[in-house]
């Protein structure tokens, strides 16, 4: 799964939306409070401070420990690119929305997290970053869930807002970076969910360190659609999972250019400001490291569960790849054992 990305916008701060929405998305800030200066030490369950809500300029956000230069270049380029996209294409390259097999792998996983919470909880809440247009906000507001949606863009958000308006005052939407949301600690949430988000993030261990501190103590982190790691991935999966990819990014157009971004990032070779290399961050990369998260969350005294299935844009390549047994992206449920 080696996406590409062919919108482009220039990045801007986002602003609340029109009055037309039904979900209100708070300008970012609003909702949470603000905690200039950074989190606290790993899975800390120390007393949340409240206080009046700011927005945060760039250099206290670069404060944030899981907000270094990276990953503001990452969300300015997510936020430029999806506040861009139209819901139709934006479906188009991600399978986990088209593919049945990965829509009810996705589902199951879902429930299997709200409902281990609902045993604790009667309406869990979730706070659920990069939610995007809610693929998986509106299946855990179905579930009884209480959910606070946060995404840098605004389009996403608004989007997000009109396709579960029914569900009234149980969902809140944020425009605003994830990192500054968990570095602030405002609020507890009993799961934080990341849908086919964290490879967005180039500092993604810091990012869930942070979220693991937001949590209540029987809390669950739950991670869906992220790329493994490319150099575990084996000579055939790599090799099937790059001639799956290119039969479906050949039809998308901007071949020339793609090729030549590709040859360029084979030399090892990244451009700071270029939206193609930063938005779909480690999509571009080396994959997101399932091990490291894993042993990650094991050590902040977590049981964690890799789930690791096949996942392409082309429906056929998606069939054959799971009929063959390939895996190249992974989930992770998490569960605090202490
Ligand atoms: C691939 S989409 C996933 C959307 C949805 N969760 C899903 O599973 O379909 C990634 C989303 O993360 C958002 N995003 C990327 N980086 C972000 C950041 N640092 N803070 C908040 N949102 C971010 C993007 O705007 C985009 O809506």
């Amino acid at each position: 799964m080696l996406r590409e990305l062919d919108a482009l916008a220039s990045p801007r701060i986002a602003s609340p939306p029109g009055p037309e929405l039904a979900g209100e998305v708070s300008k970012r800030s609003e909702i949470l409070g603000s905690r200039q200066g950074g989190s606290q030490g790993e899975g800390g369950n120390e007393p949340l401070p409240s206080g009046p809500a700011e927005c945060m300029p760039e250099q206290l956000l670069l404060n944030c420990r899981a907000m270094r230069k990276h990953d503001l270049a990452a969300a300015r380029a997510n936020e430029a690119f999806h506040d861009a996209i139209d819901s139709g294409t934006y479906a188009a390259g991600a399978p986990h929305l088209v593919h049945p097999s990965l829509v009810v792998l996705h589902r199951r996983l879902i429930e299997d997290t709200i409902l281990e919470a609902r045993r604790h909880a009667a309406e869990p809440t979730v706070l659920e970053l990069g939610a995007g247009d809610g693929s998986a906000t509106r299946p855990m507001l179905e579930l009884g869930a209480r959910v606070t949606a946060i995404d840098v863009s605004q389009r996403m958000l608004e989007r997000l807002g009109r396709s579960c308006a029914d569900f009234g005052d149980r969902l809140e939407l944020e425009c605003a970076l994830a990192q500054e949301v968990v570095a602030r600690r405002t609020r507890r949430f009993d799961i934080v969910v990341a849908s086919s988000f964290l490879h967005h993030v180039p500092d993604y261990i810091a990012l869930i360190s942070d979220a693991v501190g937001l949590m209540e103590p029987r809390g669950q982190f739950f991670s869906f659609q992220d790329p493994m790691r490319y150099d575990g991935l084996g000579r055939f999966g790599s090799a099937f999972s790059r001639v799956a990819y290119l039969s479906w990014r050949v039809r998308r157009g901007d071949v020339l250019a793609g090729l030549l971004r590709r040859l360029r990032r084979s030399r090892g070779v990244y451009l700071a400001d270029s939206v193609h290399d930063n938005t779909e961050y480690h999509v571009t990369r080396n994959g997101v490291d399932q091990h490291a998260i894993a042993a990650h969350l094991q050590r902040m005294g977590f049981e964690c569960r890799v789930v690791r299935y096949f996942n392409t844009q082309s429906a056929a390549f998606q069939r054959l790849g799971e009929a063959l047994g390939v895996e190249n992206t992974f989930a992770v449920l998490a569960r605090r054992t202490g």
